[in-house]
């Protein structure tokens, strides 16, 4: 139950010019990303970039299906290719927005349960947590520096696992 006492708290801010340089820099390629999302039955395109300790930028986004479980979140696409192709480098950071293809989206998006345990994974094998940046098209910006901790406070821990 430690893991209470871990929770982080986010962190709001109004406008996109509040964060530092390289926070800005990732949330817009986060929405360059969303451009690039497949979402045909949703028209929800989520975008997602990710900063690597090395300095690579990775960007996802949502790929959906037409058999809709085998559709894929913007995070998960990003990060199992960050795990794939630089399964040694930690990730820093991770911008998440969105653009609906019929309205706007004033706030936040929260990533999805599964997403959320699967970056999770990540900050167990880094021992690090990834920040997190989130914004929907216009709004609020919330932060979360302990990762996954500020929205997943009970997940599931490797350590719990006895292998
Ligand atoms: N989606 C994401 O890409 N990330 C999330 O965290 C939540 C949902 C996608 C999945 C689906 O393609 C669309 O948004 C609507 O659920």
């Amino acid at each position: 139950m430690d893991q209470i006492k871990k929770e982080s708290v986010l962190t709001r801010y109004s406008s996109i010019n509040e964060l530092s340089t390289a926070d800005q820099f990732l949330l817009k390629e986060a929405k360059h990303a969303a451009e690039k999302a497949y979402a045909p039955y949703s028209k929800f395109n989520v975008g997602c970039a990710l900063l690597l300790e090395n300095g690579v930028l990775i960007r996802g986004s949502n790929q959906e299906n037409i058999a809709y479980p085998s559709g894929l979140c913007a995070e998960r696409v990003a990060i199992f290719y960050a795990g794939s192709e630089h399964p040694d480098v930690p990730v820093l950071t991770m911008a998440i927005t969105v653009k609906a293809q019929n309205y706007i989206v004033d706030e936040p998006i929260m990533s999805c349960g599964a997403c959320l345990q699967s970056i999770s994974e990540y900050e167990m094998k880094f021992e690090k947590p990834i920040r997190m940046i989130l914004q929907g098209e216009t709004g609020e910006i919330f932060i979360s520096e302990n990762g996954t901790r500020a929205f997943l406070p009970f997940q599931f821990f490797v350590k719990q696992l006895k292998l």
